[in-house]
């Protein structure tokens, strides 16, 4: 089934937070989803250690020998295997980046994160090279957005991103106290406090961008059949 890696070659661009709501919105669908944590931090593991009552998987311990093997194993099993990966670019997130289905780059709406996307968008072309022209789908999202307003800055990197011929998701996170909220509190969106603010439109967020995935994987071609492991 399905494995969506969340990369990008920079901390704090979001990713963690990404695996976290987009694997809580599928959950809440219906769906089966492990969530491998790759990140040597450990934010989900963390997460997965609370009192929440989420049936979200999470899977830790996982190396550059082994990454390949365990998002196999889940996949076979699950309807989705999210993988949040650290911030740098390594082996072991090549690695990770040759089983994708999709991956998605979250891309903050600033003039220096456009610089880290175009990175994160050359290690995955350069992937695509070692798999010898098997491409793999990935996406841009924005996040940390203004719900009400798209910035002049945001528009200057949509216009950049088309240019380039770079695809972005139609969906942006945007900034949500309760996407905080649910790593603080150990807790799924759909169990936070009422009080919180913008629950709602952080609920309804989620379920969108949940939507526009499940549309993108069903809108794939089909699932390859043989996954390569990169050297
Ligand atoms: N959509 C969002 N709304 C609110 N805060 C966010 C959002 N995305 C990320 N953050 C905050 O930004 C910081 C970095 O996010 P994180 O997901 O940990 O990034 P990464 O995993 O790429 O290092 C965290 O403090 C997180 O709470
Ligand atoms: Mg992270």
């Amino acid at each position: 089934m399905p494995v969506i890696v969340t990369a990008s070659s920079k901390g704090g661009a979001g990713k963690s937070t990404l695996t976290l709501v987009l694997a809580q919105a599928l959950d809440a669908m219906g769906a089966t989803v492990t969530v491998i944590d790759a990140d040597p931090n450990r934010p989900l593991v963390r997460w997965r250690g609370g009192k929440s009552a989420s049936t979200v998987d999470v899977v830790g311990d996982v190396t550059e020998s082994n990454i390949i093997k365990v998002i196999r194993d889940h996949s076979v099993r699950r309807q989705f295997v999210l993988v949040d990966l650290e911030g740098t670019a390594n082996r072991l997130v090549s690695r990770a980046i040759t089983q994708a289905d999709l991956v998605l780059i979250p891309l903050q709406a600033s003039a220096l994160d456009s610089n880290e996307a175009s990175r994160a968008v050359g290690l995955i072309q350069e992937e695509e090279e070692a798999l010898e022209g098997r491409k793999i789908p990935y996406r841009i999202i924005m996040t940390r957005t203004n719900p009400l307003i798209t910035t002049k800055i945001e528009a200057g990197i949509y216009k950049a991103l088309a240019d380039a011929d770079i695809s972005l998701m139609k969906t942006r996170l945007h900034e949500r106290q309760a996407y905080k909220a649910i790593f603080v509190r150990r807790q799924a969106l759909n169990e936070l406090d009422l009080s919180i603010n913008g629950l709602d439109g952080a609920l309804e967020n989620a379920e969108r961008l949940a939507g526009e995935v499940v549309d993108f994987i069903t809108s794939l071609p089909s699932q390859r059949s043989v996954k390569h492991v990169s050297s």
